[in-house]
């Protein structure tokens, strides 16, 4: 029996540690060996549960690149602006290579990722973890089968969820560009990876895009409303009240997402989380944060063949982050409503229902994108432990096709005008 892959966890965050839990499920595939993070609570949680050396455990991803190698992959999780040195130095090092999403925050250091990669010989893959969902597996299954015709246009929804959108992109890690990236970039580099994807990876010719950030601004605030929400006398009749995002749920039990990414040095619990919200970031009022990033914003593309492809990402929704796409082909319809797929045929005039098995085993089938966490894990680490690069939904040269389109859809925002794709330099 082959030995397990040797991983090592950069970055033991939340998804950090989500992905490690693959060594709990499949220690004979996988085992944890080393963890750097800066965060002794979060580097100590993952060593008890893995029972990691204390010598291969490090406050800084730096430390393992100046370690001689030993391990053959690492998991690359850090906050945004902290992908790329990592991945070029741990990539040069020759262990393979699973980063998070984005792959960097310019194209010059998503470029230089991908080369140093190639160059290296390793393994890469970005978490560009939809593509391991097995119902948008079988989207481009039946694409690819056939059952519309010639796609002539993909439209695709992504609703942030207003409480998401709040917790993340107003108070929390994504709210500022200068401090992790553009929202586009952050929240929506899946998906237009994945209208790229069902395009047939043709080449993007023109995007346009138009967005701001709406509502969560200082002339919003309501009178009489206070700097934090356990201060305040209004906060009962506001949707985005810290206490009912965060204290109302630990109160009911619940300390998952996105109770547990509150509390950075401790476990959630009604004591730690009052503590949060009277002095950290989750606590703040809606309308008095640093946030600057999109709120809603529109994409509109042109393809190779005249393809033609929208996108919308909008915080403002009841859903969180269930996707609707419609895939509009010559002889019918595709239709993904967040949960099943539905192909309607323009000769019989019927409608086919698609479902997909989607249990998968432990902690990864508790909900959200947990189901293509648990695939992109056991992918990546099949291909490690076979070096078969094919083994992966992606490899760097398309990860940074679709990288690319992003960078090229915000410039077009940016500028407010038609961005022809990689010909228009400046
Ligand atoms: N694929 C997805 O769908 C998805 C979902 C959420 C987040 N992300 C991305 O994953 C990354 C991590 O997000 P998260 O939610 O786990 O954030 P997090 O803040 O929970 O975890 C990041 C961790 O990196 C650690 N860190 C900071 N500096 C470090 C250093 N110098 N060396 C080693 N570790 C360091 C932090 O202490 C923290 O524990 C981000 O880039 C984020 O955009 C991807």
């Amino acid at each position: 029996m082959p030995s397990p892959v040797r991983v090592i966890v950069v970055g033991a965050g939340s998804r950090g540690e989500t992905y490690s839990d693959y060594a709990s499920i499949h220690p004979e595939r996988m085992q944890v060996v080393g963890i750097a993070d800066p965060r002794s609570f979060a580097r100590s949680k993952l060593q008890k549960r893995h029972k990691v050396a204390d010598e291969n455990t490090f406050d800084d991803w730096s430390c393992v690149a100046e370690r001689e190698k030993f391990a053959d992959a690492v998991f690359i999780c850090t906050p945004d602006r902290l992908h790329k040195d990592p991945a070029v130095a741990l990539a040069k090092k020759g262990y393979h290579i699973l980063l998070e999403k984005p792959m960097a925050v310019t194209l010059e250091d998503c470029r230089e990722i991908a080369e140093a990669c190639i160059q290296s010989g390793v393994i890469l893959t970005v978490c560009h973890v939809l593509r391991y969902d097995p119902v948008i597996s079988k989207i481009k299954t039946l694409i690819d089968c056939g059952v519309v015709g010639d796609v002539i246009h993909i439209q695709h929804l992504e609703p942030v969820g207003f409480y998401h959108f709040a917790h993340s992109f107003v108070r929390g890690n994504w709210r500022n560009e200068a401090e992790s990236s553009f929202a586009l970039l952050a929240k929506s580099c899946h998906d237009l990876d994945l209208i790229h994807h069902w395009a047939g990876g043709r080449r993007c010719i023109k995007v346009s895009s138009f967005g701001s950030l709406s509502h969560f601004r200082k002339e919003n605030k309501p009178r009489g409303a206070a700097n934090r929400c356990l201060d305040c006398s209004v906060e009962s009749n506001c949707p985005y009240s810290a206490k009912k995002i965060y204290l109302d749920r630990v109160k009911e039990g619940w300390v998952r997402w996105p109770v547990s990414v509150i509390c950075s040095n401790s476990v959630p619990d009604i004591e730690s989380v009052t503590e949060a919200l009277k002095t950290g970031p989750y606590g703040r009022c809606v309308y008095e944060c640093d946030n600057d990033v999109c709120s809603n914003q529109v994409v509109n593309m042109e393809f190779e063949g005249g393809l033609t492809a929208s996108f919308t990402m909008v915080a403002f929704t009841e859903e969180i982050c269930e996707r609707k796409t419609s895939i509009c082909g010559s002889r019918g319809e595709l239709s993904y409503n967040g949960k099943e797929i539905s192909v309607f045929d323009f000769l019989t005039q019927t409608s086919t229902k698609h479902t997909v098995h989607k249990n998968v085993p432990g902690a990864f089938n508790s909900g959200g994108h947990g189901v293509a966490d648990y695939h992109l894990v056991d992918a990546f680490i099949s291909a490690v432990a076979s070096e078969d690069p094919l083994l992966i939904q992606l490899g760097p040269k398309e990860t940074l096709a679709s990288h690319r389109l992003v960078f090229e859809a915000e410039r077009a925002r940016l500028e407010n005008r038609v961005v022809f794709c990689e010909t228009d330099h400046d």
